[in-house]
């Protein structure tokens, strides 16, 4: 889809033009005051539509009516879910050339009114023999041209980010991931599981060894003169997630090959970083690798040394991500960066306090974690903070290591969290944990089902924001 800026989205030759009704307001549309309000009583709840031939009198062929509700509930928000519900309508239609006026509404809205609309005109269709052309090719837009801009280099990200998580697990692989980065366009660099030995990464190495495949860590550098901040992104890499030998049952397995959105996520940032050029030093890192059972798999009871020297006492082999993400998060604080933000689809229990509504976040810095949950509202993303207190390493005492990689089914995701910090030194951290956010099992607002690039705006928007 191609989004434009004009002056006046009502004379353009369009197949549908959307208009705005605040509850209990009138359009700027004759046609639809005449029709939808007044004749039909039609009342611009939020979300509801309705839709109106114009019989080619005039240059559009449709309006669209869409209820925005009361004029003082409206946010951005909503404009990003209102826009999402016009362009899902448009497709439905197989309308190719959408307006959209925006009567009443902030121009400052533009960024979401063009998320909304991204979001909505996606498909995943790579694998289907027969593919729906309903994708809107032009979408005119009366709104402010720099923010429009911006938000379509982070809707593309999102988008990169998507896809690729949503890309099954046998195409999607370490090595697949190596090449996607080390294509983008910027310094990186790929350590072979030779290198990752030489630099001490047996938690990582570990949970690699039961698959046949090679594992990839990944290290991809945005650089500028002066920064001034740099940050290291951590992305959780297990292409699949089969559980290992704790193996998981089927159900909990079906949706496995989206164990990487977080990186999918760090991959989409860096790909889009360079277009944004902002003034920070930015480092994407993957620990990528399958979690399998194969007859070289760790198991329950080895016990593994990070690259820190910490060992730890396996205690369950699916609680995987924590083990990679120790290594990975050596190596960040080793980078001199002034803070490490991870990502990652670590528990189950996420998802269980927060649902799919929201991301749960915890670190050792208060600030970074307040601004990142601002940031991710402004961004139309939800980050919940989780307590990150001492007292959850308790159930991580191992006798005969320095820790266990599970302990209490209680507090799930803050015992990750705990384990994590034990490999996180002298630099500000958060961490996110996107298990509920990253993947939908029906669709939810402006998303189908599927992959969401759960992080992506909010990372680009943070980065942006230094
Ligand atoms: N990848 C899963 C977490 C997950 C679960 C992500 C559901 C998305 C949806 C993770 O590796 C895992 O298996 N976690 C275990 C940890 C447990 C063994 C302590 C879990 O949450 O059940
Ligand atoms: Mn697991
Ligand atoms: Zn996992």
């Amino acid at each position: 889809m191609e989004i434009k800026v004009v002056d006046n989205v009502k004379t353009i030759e369009s197949d549908i033009l959307v208009v705005n009704l605040f509850e209990n307001e009138k359009t700027s549309v004759e046609l639809a005051n005449t029709y939808a309000v007044e004749q039909d009583n039609f009342k611009g709840k939020f979300g509801e539509i309705y839709l109106l031939p114009t019989y080619g009198k005039d240059v559009f062929k449709k309006v669209l009516v869409i209820g925005f509700g009361k004029r003082e509930e409206f946010s951005p928000d909503k404009l990003r879910e209102a826009a999402a519900k016009a362009i899902k309508k448009a497709m439905q239609m197989e309308a190719k050339k959408v307006a959209f006026s925006l009567d009443g509404v902030d121009f400052d809205y533009s960024e979401q009114l063009t998320i909304g609309a991204f979001i909505a005109d996606y498909t995943f269709d790579k694998y289907k023999s027969e593919k729906k052309d309903n994708k809107v090719q032009e979408l005119y837009v009366q709104a402010n041209a720099d923010l429009v801009k911006k938000a379509e280099k982070i809707a593309s990200a999102m988008t990169f980010a998507r896809n690729l998580a949503n890309e099954p697990a046998q195409f999607a692989t370490p090595e697949e991931l190596a090449l996607i980065a080390s294509d983008l366009g910027l310094d990186t660099k790929i350590y072979s599981k030779d290198e990752c030995e030489k630099m001490g990464m047996g938690a990582f190495l570990a949970v690699a060894q039961g698959s046949s495949r090679e594992p990839k860590f990944i290290h991809m550098k945005y650089q500028v003169d002066n920064p001034k901040k740099k940050i290291a992104l951590i992305g959780k890499g297990i292409t699949f997630d089969s559980g290992g030998l704790d193996i998981k049952p089927p159900s909990s397995m079906l949706t496995m090959k989206d164990d990487m959105s977080a990186a999918a996520c760090v991959i989409g940032v860096m790909s889009i970083i360079r277009e944004l050029h902002p003034q920070v030093e930015v480092h994407g890192i993957i620990a990528a690798c399958e979690n399998m059972p194969g007859c070289s798999a760790y198991k329950p009871g080895d016990i593994l040394t990070a690259k820190n020297g910490k060992t730890i006492e396996v205690d369950n082999t699916d609680a995987e991500g924590r083990l990679t993400l120790a290594d990975a998060l050596c190596y960040a604080c080793e980078l001199g960066v002034d803070e490490v933000i991870d990502l990652a689809t670590l528990t189950g229990a996420c998802m269980v306090a927060l649902g799919t509504q929201a991301s749960g976040i915890m670190g050792n810095d208060e600030t970074l974690v307040k601004n990142l949950i601002n940031t991710a509202e402004r961004s139309g993303e939800r980050f919940w903070q989780l307590p990150l207190w001492e007292e959850y390493f308790d159930s991580l005492k191992s006798d005969i290591a320095d820790m266990k990689n599970t302990g209490s089914r209680w507090g799930g995701a803050s015992t990750a969290g705990v384990f994590l910090q034990q490999f996180v030194k002298d630099v500000k951290w958060a961490h996110i944990d996107i298990a509920g956010t990253a993947f939908l099992e029906k669709p939810q607002k402006e998303f189908i089902k599927g992959a969401t690039g759960a992080g992506v705006r909010t990372l680009l928007n943070y980065i942006l924001e230094q």
